[in-house]
């Protein structure tokens, strides 16, 4: 071999070894899926949309939605609207194991924005029901009643199997409604859903036409008036418009969701938190005051400590704008927040967050970022199996469409990322295990596009993560 092809051809052994190099240091992080999803514009379903179908009948309750109403699970919130008149409050009820019928008294409330007025939005809640039971309940007056019904959560313990959904951002157009389908036509059957904010987005219509809230919650009345939604706030639930004279944040999301925040001794819907079989849920408010001393942390510090992992094994945080986000939109939107509350969200050991916002997919290894101190310049995530696993799940398909545009390279801390629409399940099996999946909208309804088996951070901290395995 001469001189110059042997300096050519280690040039090239070189150049190979650099790529692998290279290679090495750029797929630092987990998996960027290769799914190739067909690029469709997202639109608003139209309002003669069947999914907007107005009940028959003069006044005929609509939009019918169901939460949790107590701080264990033996309390439901029934809402609803009628449109012509107030008509009654009264949630008749009984127990499929009974004839016993019984009454609960609600009460209904209005509100105008700019130039609409609500129908009036009736919230009663039925409380002292027992655990485990089928209820039905029935609201409306004569010909025009209607009867739904729900099951409530066996009694709070540390080894009660439960299923939650997870959905996000919402909204009202044809991927929101392949979400909501594929969420209810899982196999792996969900008993309520962790709802992560922004629900209608009504406020991207001209003066945040509220005609869109109404349409939303007949949308998904089909879930929501059967099994409850466990309430987050984002940032289209604000509905802050100055310009037109609308200056109370949240009005039209707060008088039409009602949470049971007094139960956990919250003085806001905002934030609050519930027990439900084994898992203690915390629901936090990214557009609510987090700074020291204020409302809501003062709440959360004094609320951590409350958490006993022996009755509730499972600690899940509800947030709306994510604290690990690789994604080009929102980023760093949930810096402040993060740097207030992720010291306690490791030392008292959260099992996962989930977050909203981002319209896309995203769950990260279990990392945090608390040892930086101004001067120390230790500013990045490191494993951290004291730490929460984060979830994004703002893939519901709302208006806006899909994020598709990530940070590159995948951060080491990002263990999957997929800018698909979809949902999310959480099969909670006892106190150690819980089942993990992500569900994409243009697959099967049996397909699990991302899974993990979780551990607990307190019954069994051992590393879950496909990095630890491989
Ligand atoms: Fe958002």
């Amino acid at each position: 071999m001469s001189l110059s092809r042997m300096t050519s051809f280690g040039y090239c052994i070189l150049v190979v070894l650099g790529l692998i190099v290279s290679e090495s240091v750029l797929c630092n992080g987990g998996v960027t899926s290769s799914f190739v999803r067909k690029v469709e514009k997202t639109i608003d379903m139209p309002l003669d949309s069947d999914v907007f179908s107005v009940p028959p009948g003069h006044n005929t309750p609509q939009q019918v939605h169901i939460t949790q109403g107590d701080h264990v699970g033996k309390a439901v919130i029934v809402s609803w609207v009628t449109m012509d008149e107030p008509g009654s409050s009264t949630v008749v009820y009984w127990s499929e194991k009974s004839k016993q019928k019984y009454k609960a008294s609600g009460k209904v409330t209005t509100y105008t924005y700019y130039n609409y007025t609500s129908g009036y939005i009736h919230h009663c809640n039925i409380k002292n029901l027992k655990f485990d039971t089928k209820y039905y309940y029935k609201i409306g007056i004569g010909r025009v009643s209607r009867t739904f019904w729900f099951t409530t959560p066996p009694e709070v313990g540390p080894d009660v199997p439960y299923t939650f959904g997870l959905i996000g951002d919402l909204g009202q157009s044809f991927d929101s409604n392949k979400t909501l389908t594929h969420y209810e036509l899982n196999p792996i059957k969900g008993q309520a859903v962790l709802f992560v904010g922004d629900l209608s987005y009504a406020d991207n219509y001209p003066n945040h036409d509220n005609v869109r809230w109404d349409t939303w919650g007949r949308f998904v009345e089909r879930s929501t008036a059967y099994q409850p939604w466990i309430w987050t706030a984002g940032n289209h639930e604000l509905d802050f418009a100055p310009e037109i004279g609308e200056t109370k944040p949240f009005k039209p999301y707060t008088h039409r969701y009602h949470v049971p925040f007094r139960a956990s001794d919250s003085t806001s819907p905002l934030w609050y938190s519930i027990k439900r079989a084994s898992a203690y849920i915390i629901v936090l408010s990214s557009y609510s005051a987090y700074g020291k001393y204020t409302p809501q942390y003062k709440w959360l510090e004094e609320e951590l400590p409350k958490v006993n992992r022996t009755e509730t094994p499972w600690l899940i945080v509800l947030v709306h704008s994510p604290w690990y986000n690789s994604y080009n939109y929102h980023y760093m939107e949930g810096e402040t927040m993060r740097v207030m509350y992720e010291p306690w969200f490791v030392q008292y050991k959260v099992d996962m967050v989930f977050a909203g916002h981002v319209h896309a997919y995203e769950r990260t290894e279990r990392i945090s970022n608390v040892a930086y101190n101004v001067v120390n310049g230790e500013c990045s995530p490191i494993k951290d199996q004291s730490a929460p696993i984060y979830v994004t799940i703002g893939d519901g398909g709302n208006l806006e469409g899909l994020a598709t545009n990530m940070t590159e390279p995948q951060p080491a801390y990002s263990a999957f990322r997929e800018a698909s629409f979809g949902h999310a399940t959480l099969a909670i099996k006892n106190r150690t295990h819980a089942y993990y999946s992500w569900h994409r909208n243009q697959d099967g309804y049996a397909v699990e596009a991302d899974k993990i088996w979780v551990n607990n951070r307190v019954w069994h901290p051992v590393d879950e993560s496909t990095a630890a395995k491989s």
